[in-house]
């Protein structure tokens, strides 16, 4: 049963299933691992009782405390996934970390496959990756033909991407440790232009040099500098929050302040879908297009 009409989820192509969901946490398959973990969104019950046992990776937590992962066997920590798409692959690493994630959202395939569309009709241009984490839709436009700049405040997930980047023969990424809004505020004085933009800021985080991000007081203006980075003629933005503090009315309103030029526009609540037609939703996804 569907919960809303815009209710978007698309893993297609990703070695990855959503399984169950309930009582504050999600079951999934990514590649060769079964994976335990608390989400936030999963309310009600769980469909499939017995299928949460055979989990290769559970991640516990206490309240207040930091949580940490148990595994079962002689599971890895490391491992690799597969996004096969229209006969290419492409491999992401990923790896048990801290806060309970493993290097991708899988939901974000709905992006990708967005993203592929654009450039294969470009063929060619320039993305921007803002709050990139480990770079997949990077990497995803840049197999498109895209020229690509990436902006993650974390130098330690650098690295990962590189390792993502080198894995799929992907050299045409520039990659930056910097603050998403210093990095944006100076493409702006030197008037740089993009085709494609996608920014999933997180609801607090820091830049690079400590700087604190927070998403109800510092989207406004830093979306209204990403819409002046759009090219003229052919260009879109993806925007992602998955952020409570940040509820979709504002963030419709100030898409359609900034955006008021660009003539496709698709609001959606982006989430996850299991065979059983069991729907988790995760966030809200914007995507504003002129072509
Ligand atoms: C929700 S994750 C993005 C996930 C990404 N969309 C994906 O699908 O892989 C948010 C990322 O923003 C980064 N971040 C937080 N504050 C930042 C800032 N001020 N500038 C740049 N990156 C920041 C975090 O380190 C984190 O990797």
């Amino acid at each position: 049963m569907k919960l809303a009409d815009n209710f978007l989820s698309n893993t297609k192509g990703l070695d990855y299933e959503f399984i169950d969901a309930g009582e504050g946490r999600k079951l999934e398959r990514f590649g060769k691992y079964i994976l335990d973990r608390p989400e936030i969104e999963a309310k009600g019950g769980k469909a499939f009782k017995d299928i949460w046992e055979k989990a290769d990776h559970y991640f516990w937590e206490e309240k207040g405390k930091k949580g940490d992962w148990k595994s079962n066997g002689n599971a890895a920590s490391t491992w690799e996934i597969e996004y096969s798409a229209k006969g290419e692959d492409l491999y992401f690493k990923l790896e048990l970390s801290k806060f309970k994630h493993v290097g991708l959202f899988p939901e974000q395939v709905a992006n990708w496959q967005f993203i592929s569309k654009k450039f294969d009709v470009l063929s060619g241009g320039r993305f921007l990756n803002l709050f990139a984490y480990t770079s997949a839709a990077s990497i995803v436009a840049a197999k498109h033909g895209a020229e690509v700049v990436n902006v993650e405040a974390l130098k330690q997930l650098s690295n990962w991407s590189r390792e993502n980047a080198e894995r799929n023969g992907i050299d045409n990424i520039r990659w930056l440790v910097e603050d998403a809004r210093a990095y944006v505020n100076r493409a702006v004085r030197r008037a740089e232009k993009f085709n494609g933009i996608i920014l999933d800021p997180p609801a607090f985080g820091h830049g690079s040099k400590g700087k604190r991000w927070i998403i109800e007081r510092d989207l406004e203006l830093l979306l209204e500098s990403v819409f002046k980075l759009l090219d003229d003629d052919r260009s879109f933005l993806i925007i992602n929050t998955y952020s409570p503090k940040m509820p979709k009315s504002e963030l419709v309103a100030l898409m359609k302040r900034f955006g008021n030029k660009m003539t496709e526009k698709e609001h959606h609540i982006l989430g996850l879908e299991s065979k059983s037609e069991k729907q988790l939703e995760l966030g809200n996804l914007l995507r504003y297009s002129n072509f």
